[in-house]
């Protein structure tokens, strides 16, 4: 069982597939492990540390992939030709945005398997990468809004007078969301929070934070029955508007984390709204990959205008590699443990949800039912 981890060669990517820690729980369970040369330097594990715990370290990815049988990634690798024929792949394969990427892989006979995909039941909680990459961009959003703003967020009393507590104000209160409450929080400030399923208040004020919410016909279901929110009549948009439209008037933060899966974000902060701002207030848009909360978000730029800075990050873990990596490491190994190891060999447990839900390509064709092109389908 032989598992494979290259250097992440997407830009701004500095996580890495695999730490000491996890490789150490590999070896443990009968894998051979090589990394290519400096593959974790960028989240801060040094070569050394990977050999202490029994890897190998190989120079170049060539030499890193011969006879590899798992490949571990954080991003879909570049360069699909240069794989060996017939191997594993599990990592953040984007499926929507790599298509053509899907078509090589399947071509190579790899079995690619997109995380990011994993069906939401108990049982996946230790290995949902999307949760716990989540998580740690909602605290690094809070603190991207403090290190590029020029306002402190506690209240401090001083012989020279007080300075006031910064309001921040977080727009969809999911994984991302809570933690950028608590992070807001834990830092002293003032935090309200908002979100179209009325179920998400009690977490919210769990937290500390003031609950904001529309007045709602208690008819319209704000979820799915998956407790995903989905689209909201036309009029209850209207008077969410004029909800944010009051609010933003008077926060130094707003940190927006709105998402609707598979649909572009909702566009909550208009043109007007961020005019409206206080100077020097900042908005941190979270759903800049996917259009952006906030109608002037620029993807992966900071801007500003009139006076407001809007944070347009789109990879926010990357920027507090270490901790992301560690936890993305530890739900790649509690996948790979669970549903492919069995007495130190590769057994993959094909027919669990689990795999059928996260795989995309085998035996040469694409598989997973959302992305089956007309030749696989044949
Ligand atoms: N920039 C980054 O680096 C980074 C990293 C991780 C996640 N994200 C993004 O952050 C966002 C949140 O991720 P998550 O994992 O917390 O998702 P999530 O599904 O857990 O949370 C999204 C929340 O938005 C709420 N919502 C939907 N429509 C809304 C609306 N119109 N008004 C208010 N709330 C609304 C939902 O009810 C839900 O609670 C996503 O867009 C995700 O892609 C960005």
């Amino acid at each position: 069982m032989k598992i494979t981890i290259l250097k992440e060669r997407q830009t701004n990517e500095k996580r890495v597939a695999a730490t000491p820690d996890a490789v150490k729980r590999f070896i443990a369970a009968g894998a051979k492990v090589t990394l290519e040369k400096n593959a974790g330097l960028a989240a801060g594990w040094l070569d050394e540390s990977y050999k202490e715990v029994g890897a190998a370290i190989a120079a170049t990815p060539a030499t890193a992939l011969k006879a590899a049988e798992i490949l571990l990634c954080v991003n879909a690798p570049e360069n699909i030709e240069e794989l060996p024929e017939g191997i594993l792949l599990i990592g953040t394969l984007n499926p929507y945005a790599n298509k053509e990427k899907l078509e090589k892989i399947a071509s190579k006979n790899i079995s690619a398997f997109a995380l990011e995909l994993l069906p939401r039941i108990s049982r996946a909680q230790s290995m949902d990468i999307l949760s716990s990459q989540a998580n740690l961009a909602g605290y690094r959003a809070v603190i991207e809004a403090v290190s590029v703003g020029a306002k402190v967020v506690p209240m401090m009393m001083t012989a020279a007078g007080t300075v006031a507590p910064s309001k921040v104000l977080v727009l969809g209160a999911g994984v991302a969301g809570l933690q950028a409450i608590a992070t807001a929080k834990r830092l002293g400030g003032v935090v309200s929070a908002f979100d179209v399923r009325p179920v998400v208040r009690e977490q919210v004020q769990s937290l500390g934070a003031k609950f904001i919410e529309v007045p709602v016909d208690k008819n319209e279901a704000a979820e799915t029955t998956g407790g995903y929110a989905k689209e909201m009549s036309e009029e209850y948009k209207r008077l969410q508007s004029e909800l944010i439209a009051t609010t933003a008037k008077t926060q130094d933060i707003i940190i927006s984390t709105a998402l609707i899966p598979g649909r572009p974000a909702p566009r909550l902060i208009s043109t007007e709204m961020v005019e409206s701002m206080k100077q020097g207030s900042i908005i941190v848009d979270m759903a800049a990959a996917s259009g952006g909360n906030c109608e002037l978000t620029k993807l992966d730029e900071v801007i500003e205008h009139k006076g407001v800075i809007i944070v347009g990050y789109s990879n926010l873990p990357s920027r507090c590699a270490g901790d992301s990596s560690s936890l993305y490491a530890r739900n790649l190994f509690n996948f790979i443990s669970t549903l492919m190891i069995k007495d130190g060999a590769i057994t993959v447990q094909w027919e669990d949800e689990l795999i059928k839900g996260t795989l995309l390509t085998h035996e040469g064709k694409i598989v997973h039912p959302q992305f089956l092109s007309t030749s696989s389908a044949a």
